[in-house]
């Protein structure tokens, strides 16, 4: 069972270790200087490598398979996008076909990958560097993981989330960076990662040999607006009267600017009626990812005419546009509240 593929790793780290004996680097990073001549020659094989972790990793396997990582190339939204484009879609690769992200270093724009390029932002692009495997923790599978203290970091997510120059409408670093989240520590991680309690290793042949038990570890469903899971609470709405005006105030609790991405519209609708029950008029605001975006610094305060009105109705939703590759336009509900004079 502990198979080809880890027998096959460690032959290659041999090779590796003989290689470096021939040279005879004893210089600080050994590893790093073998890997960085590596660097120009992808990795044959990728899909067929990235199918094998689920044999004992089933739990997180199975999370990422669901997610926009793991059709960040076959997305229908994003095949539709590269069909109009002369270069059909090599400029959107570094991100969206990525090499192994640790080449370049974390927080480093990807190199472009050509082969396998179905299998997206898979296990490889996040946890390898050529033959060595990297994660949070220093465990002990695959003749010892290398731990990187990056893996806790929002840094690890800005390599794609976090390069405007690269792509300033897939961006939501500059505004996390800026924003309130960020001062707090929380990461990237800790709202789209939740922890969770488990094994690492879920194979029932293997799992025995290793004493290590449940741990913290982090679900790999990276939810979005896109499947619908983390929309609702993604910002806090109060509102109160105040004289002839409803004021309103409105905190993004995303972490990062709202809407998070190109394409969405987050828009307040607000119902006024009087005492009696009858609509005596409405009022509307959009905003949109770019500078027209909820910021993620703080409350936004808002002031609408309200003179006639005994009660507010309000409405916070966010709604993705129907697209080439997305055939119905959703419409998600942050928040709703009602307000009575
Ligand atoms: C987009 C990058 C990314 C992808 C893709 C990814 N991971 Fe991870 N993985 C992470 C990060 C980040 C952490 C650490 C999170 C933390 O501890 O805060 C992690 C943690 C882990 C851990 C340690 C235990 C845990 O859950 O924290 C294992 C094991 C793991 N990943 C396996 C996999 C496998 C197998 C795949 C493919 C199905 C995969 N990962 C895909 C980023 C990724
Ligand atoms: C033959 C079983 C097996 C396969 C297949 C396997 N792993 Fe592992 N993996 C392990 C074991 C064992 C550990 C260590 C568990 C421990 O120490 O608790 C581990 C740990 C890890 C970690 C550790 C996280 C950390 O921070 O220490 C990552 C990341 C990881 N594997 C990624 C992968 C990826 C990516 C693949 C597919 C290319 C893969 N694994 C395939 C057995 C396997
Ligand atoms: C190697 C590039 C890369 C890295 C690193 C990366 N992402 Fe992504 N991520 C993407 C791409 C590309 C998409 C969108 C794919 C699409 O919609 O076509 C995406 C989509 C997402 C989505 C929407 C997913 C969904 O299924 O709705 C979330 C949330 C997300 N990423 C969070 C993260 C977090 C958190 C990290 C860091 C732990 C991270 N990403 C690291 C490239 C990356
Ligand atoms: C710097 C990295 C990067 C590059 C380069 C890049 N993207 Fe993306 N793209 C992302 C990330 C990260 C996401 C997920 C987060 C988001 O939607 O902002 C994404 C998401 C998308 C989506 C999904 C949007 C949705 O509505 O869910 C489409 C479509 C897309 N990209 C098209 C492209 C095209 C076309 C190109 C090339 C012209 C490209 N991207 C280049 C990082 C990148
Ligand atoms: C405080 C929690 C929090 C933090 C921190 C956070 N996010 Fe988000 N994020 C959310 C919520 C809630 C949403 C849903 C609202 C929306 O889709 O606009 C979201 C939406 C997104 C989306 C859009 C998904 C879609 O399909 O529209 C992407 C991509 C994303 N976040 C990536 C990131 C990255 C990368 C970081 C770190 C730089 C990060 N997030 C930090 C809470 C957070």
């Amino acid at each position: 069972m502990m198979s080809g593929v880890m027998r096959l790793l460690l032959s290659a780290c041999v090779l590796v270790t003989a290689a470096l004996l021939l040279v005879g680097a004893s210089s600080a990073s050994p590893e790093g200087s073998v890997l960085e001549s590596a660097q120009p020659t992808e990795r044959e094989g990728l899909a067929r490598l990235v199918g094998t972790c689920t044999k004992c990793h089933e739990d997180v396997c199975k999370e990422w398979e669901g997610t926009l990582h793991a059709q960040s190339w076959t997305d229908p939204v994003f095949q539709a996008a590269i069909a109009e484009l002369a270069d059909k879609g090599e400029s959107c690769a570094p991100c969206h076909a990525p090499q192994e992200l640790m080449l370049q270093g974390m927080g480093k724009l990807p190199l472009p990958r050509k082969n396998d390029r179905e299998v997206g932002v898979n296990c490889v692009t996040c946890h390898m560097k050529g033959n060595r495997y990297l994660g949070p923790y220093d465990s002990t599978g695959h003749g010892g993981v290398d731990a990187d203290d990056g893996y806790r970091k929002a840094d690890m997510c800005l390599s794609c989330h976090g390069q405007p120059q690269a792509r300033a409408e897939h961006d939501q670093g500059t505004s996390y960076l800026a924003g309130t989240a960020a001062k707090e520590g929380r990461t990237c991680q800790s709202c789209h990662m939740p922890a969770v309690q488990r094994k690492l290793v879920t194979s029932p042949t293997i799992k025995e040999k290793y004493t290590i038990g449940e741990q913290a570890c982090r679900v790999h469903a990276f939810s979005g607006a896109r499947r619908g899971v983390v929309v609702r609470g993604a910002a806090e709405l109060k509102a109160n009267f105040k004289g002839d005006n409803v004021e309103v105030v409105l905190t993004a609790l995303t972490g990062h600017a709202l809407p998070a991405t190109e394409g969405r519209t987050v828009r307040l609708r607000i119902a006024f009626s009087d005492a009696t029950g009858t609509s005596v008029g409405q009022a509307y605001q959009a905003w949109r990812h770019g500078n027209e975006a909820l910021p993620a610094t703080g409350p936004v305060t808002l002031s609408f005419p309200a003179a006639n009105a005994a009660k507010a109705h309000l409405i916070l939703e966010q709604e993705l546009p129907k697209a080439p590759g997305r055939v119905e336009a959703l419409v998600q509900s942050i928040a709703e509240l009602e307000i009575t004079r």
